[in-house]
């Protein structure tokens, strides 16, 4: 089968595809899956190079987000509701390849209104954006979010969801273009680009000189969001995409009587893992009725392309999330989608 075998820590653009790769031996908890796409993400250009906390054993297939079918080779392990031919989204380790072994609790029935692409990219990015708001922030409607990266992956999807639930959007990007992206996609309300140095101004005039009552920070530009806050306003911080880590001097929070709240939505898994069903309960609701669309970055790659595509994600050429379609749907229904 066709992998993205890593046998040295190598940047991406010098990981090349096998063309015989052996296919993935699953453990006792795995089910096999025939990838149909795979999304990119940029831990997998930190992976490649051991720059990243997940440093599994040489040799191992990159790529963590997936949607594709049971393979008709698979094992059913106990318990496991699957079977062979169901469409399912995911994460596994080695998803950007023909197939890929995942334990069955880390995967979900795709639903048939999404296609493989919309689907591959799920996974990580909407119950990150969905706990952050509702789980932790307690966003109520009526509420003045301000998104920053708002066209990336986990942004637009917080400017989707804060809409959906009645909150005010202002969305915060690097680029006219982006900006564009988020009303299109997103519906965001308000827009302003961060690379002006009048930015925070800009904010503080659309609130009415109040500031945003939530801050959703996936980059790491929480000190310069904290000029536009209100009274007892939270912070969301979701990621560090910027490459490092904030120090914030603490005296901020008390003079605003704010509070900074994190999310790890990775580890719902070990320590709240009877959440999670609930965020995907309400995030398939939302998506079923069209309040929530994933939003897929206009250039699809090929799985031989998919290198290229993590070298743009690193450029920060793209938005919403950059997909790797690995095989063609074969569903008639997919054409109307
Ligand atoms: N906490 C969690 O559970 C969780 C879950 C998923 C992701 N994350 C984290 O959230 C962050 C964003 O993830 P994502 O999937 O949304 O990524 P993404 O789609 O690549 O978007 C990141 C955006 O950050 C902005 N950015 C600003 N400075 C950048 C820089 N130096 N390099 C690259 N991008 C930069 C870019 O937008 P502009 O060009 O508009 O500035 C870029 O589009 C990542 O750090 C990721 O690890 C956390």
């Amino acid at each position: 089968m066709r992998a993205y075998v890593v046998n040295e820590w190598l940047h991406p653009s010098k990981v090349t595809l096998v063309h015989d790769a052996p296919e993935p031996v699953p453990g006792p908890e795995d089910v096999i899956i025939d990838v149909y796409s795979a999304a990119l993400n940029f831990f997998d250009i930190l992976q490649s190079q051991g720059k990243y906390q997940v440093k599994p054993p040489f040799p191992f297939t990159l790529g963590a987000e997936f949607a594709g079918k049971i393979a008709s080779n698979s094992p059913i392990p106990k318990g496991c509701p699957f079977k062979a031919g169901d469409r399912v989204f995911g994460s596994a380790q080695g998803s950007f390849a023909d197939k890929v072994a995942a334990k069955w609790k880390a995967i979900m029935p795709l639903p048939d209104s999404l296609t493989f692409d919309q689907g591959a990219g799920l996974y990580i990015t909407w119950p990150t954006s969905y706990e952050a708001l509702l789980g932790r922030a307690e966003l109520k409607p009526g509420e003045t979010v301000l998104v920053n990266a708002a066209a990336g992956g986990v942004g637009i999807a917080a400017v989707q969801l804060a809409k959906a639930l009645g909150a005010k959007v202002i969305a915060a990007a690097g680029s006219q273009s982006k900006l564009d992206i988020c009303k299109q996609y997103g519906g965001a309300d308000f827009t302003v680009n961060y690379t002006s140095p009048e930015w925070q101004k800009q904010v503080l005039q659309i609130t009415g000189g109040k500031g945003v009552d939530v801050v959703y920070d996936p980059i790491g530009l929480v000190k310069d969001s904290l000029k536009c806050i209100a009274f007892k306003g939270r912070v969301l911080v979701i990621g560090f995409a910027a490459g490092s880590i904030e120090n914030l001097p603490l005296n901020l929070v008390l003079l605003k009587n704010i509070s900074i709240l994190g999310l790890h939505w990775g580890l719902y898994t070990r320590m709240e893992p009877s959440r999670i069903p609930v965020v995907w309960k309400e995030l398939l609701e939302l998506f079923a009725s069209g309040r929530a669309k994933p939003v897929i970055y206009s250039k699809v790659y090929s799985l031989e392309d998919a290198m290229a595509g993590l070298g743009a994600l690193e450029r920060r050429e793209t938005w919403g999330k950059a997909i790797v379609h690995v095989r063609d749907e074969d569903r008639k229904a997919a054409a109307k989608l």
